[in-house]
C-alpha cells in the first residue's frame, strides 16, 4: 500500500492527482468530526515560552493532528520570512562545513567543495561545473553523524551540534510539554526539483519516546506518513516553507517518505523593520542581520526557488545518559 502511494505521487510523465493530498491551510478552527486533520488549541502554557529570534509569537501559531496518525502534529509556518532566510542560510552556507559530514564523494569533487560547499560553489563561474555541485548536493549530518550503511551511531562519529538549532528545536519541546528534550542529531536533506526520499523509518536512535522535529523550507513537499508497516496505507500531506512537522508517540516509528517536491512561488519578503536583536546568544547575529539584505539575500534565494531543504531533528540518547553504550 505505501510503495502504490508513493508511486502514484512520484510518476514523472504525467502530473498525478493532487486531490487528496491535505492541505492545513484549508482547514477552519470548527472542529467537523469526519475531517482528516484537525487543529489543537493550546491556551495556558504558551504564554511562558520564551521569545525566539525569527519566530511568531506562539499565540500565533496553528497546530494540527491527524485523525488516523496519532502523535503527529504540523505547526504550520511559526517563523516570520526574516527567521526563514536565517535558517536557509544556516543550512547552505554553514551546516554543510567540516566537521559536519556531506555526501558529496571524493572521487568527484576536491576537498575545497566537501567541506565548504556553498563557498566553493558561490567562487565557481562555470555554469556547467556551478550546476554540478549545487545539484549534488544532498544531505549534510550534525552531531552524532547518521551512518547510511549500519543506521547505528558511533561515539567515535560525532560533531557538536549547532546550539541556534538546539535553542529552537527546544522552543518547540516545550511548546509540546517535552522540557527535557535534547537535539543530538540531525541530517539536513537537501531536495532540488524531481528528488525524492523513499518510505523509511526513523529507528536509529536508542530513544524512542523523545519527538523528532522536522523543519521544511523552500519549495513545497508531498509528505506521506504511514503506519508502523509498510502495509497500511499513508496519509499525503503538503509540507510547506516555515513547517514544522513533529513525529511523537506512536507516529515517532511510522513509515514515511517524500515522493515528490512542487514548485511554488513564496518570496520571503516580508521584513518589517524588527527592533534589533539585543545580542540575543540565540542565534548568529550577524547572520541574522545579514539575511536582511537582498544583496546578501540573493544566492540562497535563487538557491530555495527550485530546492527544498527539511532540517531532521533528533533525540539519540536517553535522558540522564551522557554517551552511547
Ligand atoms: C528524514 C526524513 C523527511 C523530509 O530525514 O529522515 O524523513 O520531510 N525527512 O524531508
Ligand atoms: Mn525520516
Amino acid at each position: 500500500m505505501f510503495k502504490t502511494v508513493f508511486k502514484q505521487y512520484k510518476v514523472k510523465s504525467t502530473s498525478p492527482d493532487l486531490s487528496d493530498v491535505v492541505s492545513f491551510d484549508e482547514i477552519d478552527d470548527k472542529p467537523k468530526e469526519d475531517s482528516i486533520a484537525q487543529r489543537l488549541s493550546f491556551n495556558n502554557e504558551i504564554t511562558d515560552l520564551p521569545t525566539f529570534p525569527g519566530l511568531k509569537t506562539p499565540r500565533a501559531w496553528q497546530t494540527f493532528v491527524l485523525k488516523d496518525h496519532p502523535g503527529l502534529l504540523v505547526i504550520r509556518n511559526p517563523f516570520t520570512d526574516h527567521g526563514q532566510r536565517y535558517w536557509i542560510a544556516r543550512c547552505l552556507r554553514d551546516y554543510p562545513r567540516a566537521p559536519n559530514i556531506v555526501n558529496l564523494n571524493a572521487r568527484l569533487f576536491d576537498e575545497s567543495v566537501r567541506s565548504d560547499w556553498w563557498k566553493e560553489l558561490q567562487e565557481c563561474k562555470d555554469p556547467t561545473e556551478r550546476q554540478r555541485i549545487k545539484a549534488a548536493m544532498r544531505w549534510t549530518t550534525l552531531g552524532y553523524h547518521h551512518d547510511w550503511d549500519t543506521k547505528v551511531y558511533n561515539e567515535l562519529s560525532k560533531s557538536p551540534f549547532p546550539q541556534d538549532l538546539s535553542r529552537l528545536c527546544q522552543v518547540f519541546a516545550s511548546y509540546l510539554g517535552y522540557h527535557d528534550f535534547k537535539s543530538e542529531a540531525a541530517i539536513v536533506n537537501y531536495y532540488p526539483l524531481g528528488s525524492s526520499l523513499s518510505g523509511h523509518t526513523d529507528h536509529s536512535e536508542p530513544n524512542h519516546l523523545a519527538p523528532l522535529f522536522s523543519f521544511s523550507f523552500g519549495q513545497t513537499a508531498i509528505f506521506l506518513i504511514g503506519g508502523r508497516t509498510l502495509d497500511e496505507k499513508p496519509t499525503a500531506i503538503y509540507l510547506k516553507s516555515g513547517d514544522v512537522l513533529v513525529m511523537s508517540g506512536e507516529s515517532r516509528l511510522c513509515y514515511h517518505a517524500v515522493p515528490r517536491i512542487i514548485q511554488t512561488d513564496e518570496s520571503l519578503a516580508s521584513l518589517p523593520n524588527e527592533t534589533a536583536l539585543e545580542n540575543s546568544n540565540l542565534v548568529d547575529n550577524d547572520l541574522f542581520e545579514q539575511v536582511r539584505d537582498s544583496n546578501y539575500w540573493n544566492p540562497f534565494s535563487s538557491y530555495i526557488a527550485d530546492s527544498r531543504i527539511n532540517i531532521n531533528v533528533r533525540q539519540v540518547l536517553h535522558p540522564g545518559d551522557l554517551k552511547l553504550n
